[in-house]
């Protein structure tokens, strides 16, 4: 065995002596060229294939099973007809199953063990459309190095993480994994997210791969049905979804994931225009592209491959590299290649970008290099990184009603019921695709009420009703509690009781994420009612939204005099709220994506494109609904505050902004309020005539402020070629000339407006 790791070894090595001696400037990418290279010569076919390869574990399913043996899958890697395997975690875990291919296979080509680290590996962090509303990318790049940080030392090198699906439709489940509706915010976090997981220094124990997916539309799901078809434009697809992945290329984004969808009638898994011609193409992406859980096979579901065969032979030269839980490369690839259908250069090339990520990451030095006992005791849910959960958590909530400042808590409050389903659950703040969390180990709304109420307020609980009964996991669907109110007396005689109730309602963890679409987006089973009945008892209520998705509010919104969207803030969430109900955090999350009047209006977003009959509604002619208004009830970038924001006028250095030059936008932002407080100050822009009809509206910058009471500053905005180029009518990258409004504010509904010509 370690005779043929040094053979492996030495090759590289005169193969990078060789090109440093040809060229004086050794790119270390270029050495690595040379070992994946040797590495690859080295190789015979079965053993690619193997390299395309990926198993997940039997004990942690993230999607159907497939027929393989545990006992087939052991003897393969042992074979070395394994490239990965996902949900494998734990120190011990993957060090076993690298020996098996360490020590028995031929080549010893490390295994890299996936899984999904979405919002945390065991200290959860808010999930990802909760935490896009802090609008905070230096603390999103900080939450996923220490994600990164936990899952390297259980053995993971490889985190499916960013989803960078813009969505608009809050009936699809997966929004709580995105973040949210806007092509522009979307790419920036995503460029966060791949920095922090994957460092400076790809080579350190607490680097790990990041994958950019899914790959693409995924998120336009069509009526917000998880899997189901995309029909967009190619000019959709270009300015609206793929943005966010260009730019995850250009921040060095190691690997891609497809996705599930068809792209207007293509599977995005054999579609050659996005993977091969574009990503790998144009971009230039050097990494691998990995399918989605059996989305080669689903090929075939789509009636665009008759069999297995044919599906192998469309998604190698569509340019999936990496067969993700689907057993079509490992069975068909090789008679694809035997037969001529398929060129070994295509094998070779999806070898290479695979080989070529292990190198990059260190692991042919250290196949072991994840599999840290030591690191696993001393990184993984620490002090440390619980704090850093509760600062996401607090950041990531969003005030969106408060009539007569009912919010933060008066310190002259003497009572508080808190009430509701989710008031004491420990379970659903931790989210779905909550990576190796323990399960409860949340801390509760109640649990953070009473740790932050000042001593002597008497703190009373009642659940009032059961959201779900029986069990609630990742894979099986859940049974929503539609009949039992019999708690209902003791929550109402409890609002009756206290000075102000604080009633925590909404979605369970399991009623977002995958496969976790609904047509209903209000409150599920009896809440309603007890919303109600408690309402009735007491009006002196402040409603805690936990939730996945955008929910309909409209009823809330009417009745109840303060609300807050929490989302599902993770390992902190109890303490993060609280924090914000008392006041010693000023609220200053603002949403990423519309919450609509209701479910009708999906999909919704702000950045609609102008219609042919205008925007305002006059008459029955105007495109608009005859029973609710057409806009959101609480619209993208909207957030309250415990202080209130002036905006001065904005002012423009210049009225035409030159070829290659720039204009200089300003606004002075006063907090006029009395307490100290944060503002995300937000820019758009609108092309007004294009050779495409253009968005109302588009986010094109912001910049998150802390100002103490009577502070003013001013914020500066560059406004250049770059924010106003799209891809044209020509299907080019270009900036067209002629009129464009510029707006800034505090949300995307209430803006001041000017002018400007390019
Ligand atoms: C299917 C999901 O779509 C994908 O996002 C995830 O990474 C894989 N399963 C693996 O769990």
């Amino acid at each position: 065995m370690k005779k043929r790791i040094t053979a492996v070894m030495l090759l590289s090595f005169l193969a990078g002596a060789n090109l440093s001696a040809q060229n004086k400037s050794s790119h270390p990418d270029l050495k690595i060229e040379n070992k994946v290279d040797s590495v690859l010569r080295l190789m015979t076919l079965d053993e690619k294939i193997g390299q395309m390869t990926q198993y997940s574990s039997s004990w942690d399913l993230t999607g159907p099973p497939t027929d393989v043996s545990n006992e087939q899958r052991l003897q393969n890697i042992k074979e070395g007809k394994v490239g990965s395997m996902l949900n494998v975690a734990t120190a011990k875990l993957t060090r076993e199953a690298q020996d098996w291919n360490m020590k028995n296979s031929r080549l010893k080509i490390p295994l890299l063990f996936g899984l999904d680290v979405i919002h945390g590996y065991k200290t959860m962090f808010p999930i990802p459309l909760g935490e896009s509303a802090s609008w905070d990318l230096k603390l999103m790049e900080k939450t996923a190095a220490i994600a990164a940080k936990e899952a390297a030392a259980s053995g993971i090198g490889w985190t499916f993480s960013p989803m960078i699906d813009v969505s608009r439709d809050a009936r699809w489940g997966r929004v709580m994994e995105g973040s949210g509706e806007d092509t522009y915010l979307t790419s920036l976090i995503g460029v966060a997210k791949i920095k922090g997981y994957q460092g400076d220094d790809l080579t350190a124990q607490t680097s790990i791969a990041a994958c950019a997916k899914h790959f693409a539309g995924y998120g336009f799901a069509e009526s917000g049905r998880d899997y189901n078809a995309v029909n967009i434009g190619i000019h959709e697809l270009n300015n609206i979804i793929l943005p966010p992945f260009k730019a995850a290329v250009d921040a060095g984004a190691l690997t891609f994931m497809n996705s599930f969808n068809d792209l207007d009638g293509i599977p995005a898994t054999g579609n050659k225009y996005i993977q091969r011609d574009l990503l790998k193409g144009e971009w230039g992406f050097q990494g691998f592209m990995v399918s989605d859980w059996g989305s080669i096979a689903e090929m075939i579901n789509h009636g665009y491959a008759k069999d297995k065969n044919q599906a192998g032979d469309i998604a190698v030269h569509a340019g999936s590299d990496m067969d993700m839980e689907g057993n079509v490369y490992e069975f068909e690839l090789k008679k694809l290649v035997e037969s001529g259908k398929v060129d070994i250069k295509l094998i070779d090339d999806a070898v290479k970008r695979i080989l070529r990520v292990k190198f990059q990451l260190g692991l042919f030095d250290n196949p072991y290099k994840y599999s840290d006992e030591k690191a696993e005791k001393n990184n993984i849910y620490t002090k440390e990184n619980l704090d850093v959960s509760l600062e996401a958590g607090k950041k990531s909530i969003v005030l969106l009603k408060n009539e007569n400042n009912l919010l933060p808590i008066k310190s002259s409050v003497k009572s508080i019921a808190v009430i509701g389903p989710l008031a004491d659950d420990k379970d659903s703040p931790l989210g779905n695709w909550r990576g190796k969390a323990d399960p409860n180990s949340a801390v509760s709304v109640l649990e953070g009420i009473k740790t932050y109420a000042p001593k002597g307020v008497k703190i009373t609980y009642a659940k009032g009703a059961d959201l779900s009964t029986g069990e609630r996991s990742f894979l099986r669907p859940m049974t929503i509690n539609q009949t039992d109110k019999s708690g209902f007396a003791d929550a109402v005689k409890l609002a009756k009781e206290a000075e102000l109730v604080i009633l925590v309602v909404g979605e369970d963890a399991f009623q977002s994420g995958e496969g976790r679409s609904q047509t209903d987006i209000g409150f599920a089973g009896v809440q309603d009612e007890l919303i109600a009945a408690v309402k009735n008892a007491n009006s002196n209520v402040v409603m805690v939204v936990m939730s996945g998705r955008p929910m309909d509010l409209t009823w809330s919104d009417e009745n109840i005099p303060a609300i807050l969207e929490t989302w599902l803030l993770g390992s902190q969430h109890g303490n993060a709220v609280a924090e914000v109900l008392f006041g010693k955090y000023n609220p200053a999350g603002k949403l990423t994506m519309s919450f609509p009047r209701n479910v009708g209006q999906l999909p919704l977003y702000y950045n609609q494109k102008p219609t042919g009959r205008g925007d305002e509604i006059q008459d029955v002619t105007y495109s608009a609904y005859r029973d609710v208004k057409r806009d959101a009830l609480y619209p993208f970038g909207f957030g309250l505050s415990y202080t209130t924001f002036e905006y001065g006028k904005i002012k423009l250095d210049k009225t035409t902004l030159p070829k290659g030059g720039a204009i200089t936008a300003s606004v002075e932002v006063t907090n006029s309020g009395k307490v100290k407080g944060e503002e995300v100050v937000q820019l758009y822009l609108r092309d007004l005539v294009g050779s495409l009809s253009r968005p109302l509206k588009e986010l094109k910058g912001f910049e998150k402020i802390e100002l103490n009471p009577g502070e003013t500053k001013t914020i500066q905005f560059t406004i250049d070629e770059k924010m106003i180029t799209f891809f044209t009518a020509n299907q080019k990258w270009e900036a067209e000339s002629g009129d464009f409004k510029l707006f800034i504010g505090t949300n995307s509904r209430d803006v001041q407006e000017t002018s400007f010509y390019y």
